[in-house]
């Protein structure tokens, strides 16, 4: 058939262009819808339609004659490694002097990095301050930091005497033998839920974040304290920014990148993201539980955690203050609510000061302070400023 180029018209050119256009873009980008969208709608119906994982019971418990290998002066039980302590504080959750009670109400754990000596520092001036927990909020906080060792052998020596001498005068490192690196966040966690069996079973309540968040404390403790208060009491809880079927990641240059080896369906378990959640003391049991029975060659440490929980039959809990990877606006109508906050190094004392601050006489009380601060909060998290940051939903709580 030929065509008649005459009668083809100028806004036909247009067309045909545009066409064009649209369709090399989606060519070029194709490799990227694939990843976020396909793998999603993927994951959803998946989800939605099996939803039911307990193929993952099965598929992660551990072959029983990998029982009891040896693995050098760690020793290797069923799915993961029992990496020896080179710092330890196994006195941390018991009373001291008779000042504070063996009864821990929050075990908080930071999963630091050793040469990150800063953020530490912020972190135990702010809102991992023991004494400010106690003497403001009236619980008994508990705040160590987990560590493995630093990754590049001729620094590991300097670092490590700094270490030793930043844990005399604070006594809160917690560390293992295992090199200190993002493929072992999964041994940092199980790190967490061991000590917590060993040396800190009573605490109600144990939350995990990274050295990069902020945590509203007052705000937190007052949370949970309606918890323990509430009818059902600290049972089942496992709280923070809930990812729901979210697809493994099998783009190959991804950090994130996960073969179909390791995970081969198409989506995960329900977790909350490892920035900053919180369980409850039989929860935090459960977890260890698992970490006894399933293979932890998952090295995405929140996922395992998801893992984890589906087996032993724990949900996760969103909670719409919890930020995950999500960064706080700067606004007194925010530090009413908020939980935690990511991606903060520089500015955790001054946010910290700020967000403290005594507001009794401030224009936020009231009914019309509420009305302002509801409608700050629509403008802050709702208006589509492409950051990430609360959801919409934040704003009408
Ligand atoms: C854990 O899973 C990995 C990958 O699926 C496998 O290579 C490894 O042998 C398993 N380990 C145990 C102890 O079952
Ligand atoms: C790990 O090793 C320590 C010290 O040897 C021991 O007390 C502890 O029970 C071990 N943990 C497990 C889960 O076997
Ligand atoms: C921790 O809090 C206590 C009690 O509020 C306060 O006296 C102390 O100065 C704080 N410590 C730091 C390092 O800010
Ligand atoms: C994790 O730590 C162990 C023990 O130090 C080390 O042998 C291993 O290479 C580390 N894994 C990664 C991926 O860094
Ligand atoms: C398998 O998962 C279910 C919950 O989904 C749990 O009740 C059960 O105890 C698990 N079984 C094993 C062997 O872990
Ligand atoms: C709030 O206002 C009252 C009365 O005006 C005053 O007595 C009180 O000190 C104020 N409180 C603060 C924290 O500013």
């Amino acid at each position: 058939m030929f065509v008649n180029f005459r009668r083809i018209h100028k806004c036909q050119c247009l067309q045909l262009l545009t066409t064009g256009v649209l369709l090399c873009m989606l060519m070029v980008y194709w490799e990227e819808l694939d990843h976020h969208v396909v793998s999603h709608v993927r994951s959803f119906t998946y989800r939605y339609m099996i939803n039911s994982y307990d193929f993952l019971n099965s598929s992660f418990a551990i072959n029983s004659n990998h029982h009891y290998r040896k693995g050098g002066s760690n020793r290797v039980f069923g799915g993961f490694v029992n990496y020896s302590y080179l710092i330890n504080h196994p006195e941390k959750c018991k009373g001291e002097n008779g000042k504070s009670s063996n009864d821990v109400f929050l075990l908080l754990f930071v999963k630091s990095s050793p040469e990150n000596f800063e953020r530490r520092q912020a972190i135990r001036d702010t809102w991992g301050n023991e004494s400010f927990v106690w003497a403001e909020l009236g619980v008994n906080m508990r705040l160590v930091f987990a560590i493995g060792t630093h990754p590049y052998v001729e620094q590991r020596y300097k670092v490590q005497t700094a270490l030793l001498k930043e844990d005399k005068v604070y006594g809160d490192l917690i560390q293992q033998n295992f090199v200190d690196t993002f493929y072992n966040l999964t041994t940092k966690l199980i790190l967490q839920f061991h000590w917590r069996h060993m040396y800190c079973p009573q605490a109600r309540f144990v939350m995990s974040g990274d050295d990069d968040i902020f945590v509203h404390m007052p705000n937190l403790v007052k949370y949970l304290q309606d918890i323990l208060r509430s009818q059902s009491g600290a049972k089942d809880l496992w709280v923070g920014h809930v990812h729901r079927g979210s697809p493994p990641v099998r783009y190959k240059y991804s950090k994130y990148h996960i073969p179909y080896d390791l995970y081969p369906w198409p989506s995960y378990p329900d977790y909350t993201a490892g920035a900053g959640y919180v369980v409850s003391g039989d929860v935090a049991a459960k977890i260890y539980q698992a970490t006894l029975l399933l293979n932890s060659s998952m090295y995405i440490d929140d996922v395992f955690m998801g893992i984890c929980a589906k087996a032993m039959g724990v949900s996760p809990q969103e909670h719409v203050y919890f930020s995950g990877e999500g960064k706080a606006p700067y606004h007194t109508c925010i530090y009413d609510h908020m939980i935690t906050s990511h991606d903060h190094i520089s500015d955790v004392r001054s946010l910290w000061r700020s967000a403290t601050e005594s507001r009794e006489n401030s224009s936020t009380r009231g009914i019309i302070g509420n009305l302002y601060c509801t409608a700050v909060r629509v403008m802050l998290l709702c208006l589509p400023h492409y950051q990430n940051t609360y959801s919409c939903s934040a704003a009408f709580t």
